[in-house]
C-alpha cells in the first residue's frame, strides 16, 4: 500500500462553474477558490505531503475577459501580501513556476520576495504554477540544453531523459506522485507535461469552492488502493516490498 503522496498536484477548477450555479459573478468563486487553497495547503501538509503543486494560472488564461484576468491578478497579489507571513511561519517553502516573462513587476517582486523569505524552512514545498504551461516548460528546456550544446558544453549524446528533467522549471523537486482534477473535467489542459508520466489521476465532479479535507481524503485513499507498477508487473514490484 503506498502512503500519502510525497508529492500532490492539483489542478483547481471550477470557480466560475460554481459562482454561476450561486447566480453569483465569476471573482466569487475565485475569492472561496483562494480561501479552499489555504486550508488545502494546512491539510496536505499534516498529512506529510511534501510537495503541494497547484496550477493558479495558465498562459492561455491570459484570453480570459480582461476583467477576469486583472481580478486574479490583484487577488494573487493580496493574497502574497496578506498570506505569505502565516506560511512562512508553519516553516512552508514557496516556489514560482512559470514564464517570469509578461507578469507585472509588482507581482514579480512578491513572488520573488516570498521565495527569498522562505526558502530556508525545512516544511512542506508549495509550487505554484503562474503563467505556467507545460508545452512552455519543454521548450524553455529544449532551448536552455540546444544552447548548451551548441556552446560546447554539453555532448548531443549527453541529451538524455535526466537532462531534460533536469532543464525544466520543477528540476529540484520529484514529479507527482498523485494528481488532482475538480470540477468533472478529465484533462491536463497543458500542465505538467512531462512530468504527470506516471502520476495517478483522481477526478472529482467537485467544483474547486466545495473541495475539502474529506474529498482531499477520498483523493488519498484512492491513490492508496493504486498499484503503481512503472511499466512492471505486479510479481516484481511485490517482490521489491517483500
Ligand atoms: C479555475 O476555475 C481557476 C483558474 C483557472 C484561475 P475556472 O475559472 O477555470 O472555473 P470554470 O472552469 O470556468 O468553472
Ligand atoms: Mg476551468
Amino acid at each position: 500500500m503506498n502512503s500519502s503522496p510525497q508529492h500532490l498536484a492539483i489542478v483547481m477548477d471550477g470557480n466560475g462553474r460554481w459562482s454561476k450555479h450561486q447566480a453569483k459573478p465569476r471573482h466569487f468563486g475565485h475569492k472561496a477558490g483562494l480561501d479552499v487553497l489555504k486550508k488545502i495547503i494546512e491539510a496536505a501538509a499534516q498529512r506529510g505531503v511534501r510537495y503541494l503543486t497547484v496550477f493558479a494560472f495558465g498562459i492561455e488564461n491570459w484570453l480570459r475577459p480582461s476583467t477576469e484576468v486583472s481580478y486574479l491578478m490583484e487577488l494573487f497579489l493580496s493574497a502574497l501580501s496578506r498570506d505569505v507571513a502565516k506560511l512562512h511561519e508553519h516553516g512552508i517553502r514557496l516556489h514560482f513556476i512559470g514564464d517570469k516573462k509578461g507578469i507585472h513587476a509588482d507581482l514579480l517582486q512578491s513572488m520573488q520576495k516570498a521565495e527569498e523569505l522562505t526558502a530556508a524552512n525545512q516544511g512542506m514545498h508549495f509550487i505554484v504554477a503562474f503563467n505556467y504551461s507545460g508545452r512552455w516548460d519543454i521548450q524553455q528546456a529544449c532551448q536552455a540544453l540546444t544552447q548548451k550544446v551548441l556552446s560546447g558544453e554539453l555532448a548531443l549524446s549527453d541529451v538524455n531523459e535526466a537532462q531534460i528533467s533536469a532543464h525544466l522549471s520543477t528540476a529540484q523537486f520529484p514529479d507527482p506522485d498523485l494528481l488532482i482534477r475538480t470540477s468533472g473535467e478529465q484533462r491536463i489542459s497543458n500542465f505538467l507535461l512531462w512530468q504527470l508520466s506516471y502520476s495517478e489521476f483522481y477526478f472529482t465532479p467537485k467544483y474547486w469552492p466545495d473541495f475539502d479535507e474529506a474529498e482531499l481524503d477520498c483523493a488519498f485513499a484512492f491513490y492508496q488502493s493504486r498499484e503503481r507498477r512503472f511499466g512492471q508487473i505486479s510479481e516484481q514490484i511485490e517482490s521489491k516490498h517483500a
